[in-house]
């Protein structure tokens, strides 16, 4: 019922306007370019909040494409340096050219990582659906060899996570780790909610044991309370991780109560001319998400 019920209001967002599904989708996005970008990235500094910047797009099949991404993301590096701002960057593989080819991929990472080294900063490869998880984590480990600041994403919702998280074999690993939000089959992924929260602290206990670095990104406040248990429990430095949410996600006092701990926060904007395209990919990727906007709209809780 509530899948039918998904459709509908997905096709129904599919044909209006796009200045007013902008009225829904802008909330969490930054605009459309580098200026409001930088706009929200010095409010949410100036808030508290550490910052990581996400070009939207992803899936791109043309090379001239990828190379303009590829120097896009370098300049928002220099941007960041320029306007003083405190933020790292997060990209998509397939935005930058894993449908083409994994050594084309890898060259652009490498290319965006050597800038982020020249300014001290740090590069966060996103992690898409299953068919790329094993590419996305090979360029990581490759990536590795050349430059160490660099980190991906790993998701709780596949069965294989707790596997790769402990095969991880380099110094300062740094990754995210979120419940995951592409549809994946019941054959690799954990399909029940508290299924996921269990497993979701069963890595994060696994990596803080290995001293890894965690970025723990969910707005999920039952599993927060979770987390803040391990990390009483284990007495968890407050350099061995952070919290990351998302863009214009309400958190209900949530991102003061972890500022007021002490611990970091960041908030993931993205940005750019692509918003509409990827906000109705991702509502057909998850049409949950519907309910998550609508739900935040009305305020219930
Ligand atoms: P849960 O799904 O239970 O959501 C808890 C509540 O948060 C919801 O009830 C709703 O109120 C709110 N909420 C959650 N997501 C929302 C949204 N999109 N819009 C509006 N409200 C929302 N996934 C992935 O596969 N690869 C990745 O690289 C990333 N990267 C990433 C970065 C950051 C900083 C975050 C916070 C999340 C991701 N994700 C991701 C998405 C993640 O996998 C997951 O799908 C969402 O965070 C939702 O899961 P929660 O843990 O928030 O719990």
């Amino acid at each position: 019922m509530i899948s039918l019920l998904n459709q509908i209001i997905l096709q129904i967002i599919s044909l209006l306007p796009k200045k007013i599904v902008y009225v829904f989708a802008g909330k969490y996005v930054a605009g459309e370019n580098i200026n409001t970008l930088i706009e929200a990235t010095k409010e949410m500094n100036n808030l508290g909040y550490d910052v990581t910047i996400d070009i939207l797009g992803e899936h791109v099949k043309d090379r001239k494409l990828a190379n303009e991404i590829t120097n896009q993301y370098s300049d928002i590096y220099e941007r960041i340096q320029l306007n003083n701002l405190k933020s790292n960057i997060s990209l998509k593989p397939s935005h930058i050219g894993l449908d083409i080819s994994y050594d084309y991929c890898l060259t652009n990472i490498l290319k965006v990582a050597k800038i982020a080294k020249k300014y001290k900063n740090f590069l966060r490869i996103d992690m898409e659906d299953s068919k790329n998880t094993s590419n996305t984590i090979k360029l990581l480990n490759e990536a590795h060899k050349y430059y160490d600041n660099i980190g991906t994403v790993f998701q709780a919702y596949l069965v294989r996570t707790i596997n790769d998280i402990k095969k991880l074999n380099y110094k300062n690993i740094n990754y995210r780790l979120c419940k995951g939000i592409y549809n994946e089959s019941s054959e690799i992924s954990i399909k029940d909610k508290n299924d996921i929260n269990d497993n979701y602290i069963k890595i994060l206990e696994e990596g803080f044991k290995r001293n890894h670095y965690i970025g723990i990104a969910t707005h999920d406040t039952k599993l927060l309370d979770r987390v803040y248990k391990l990390i009483k429990k284990y007495n968890i430095a407050k350099n061995q991780f952070e919290f990351q949410v998302l863009y214009g996600v309400p958190m209900h006092g949530w991102l003061e109560k972890h500022l007021n701990n002490g611990y970091k926060v960041r908030v993931y904007i993205p940005f750019g001319p692509d918003w509409y395209e990827y906000s109705i990919r991702r509502l057909k990727e998850n049409p949950n998400i519907i309910w998550y906007i609508l739900k935040n709209i009305f305020g219930y809780k």
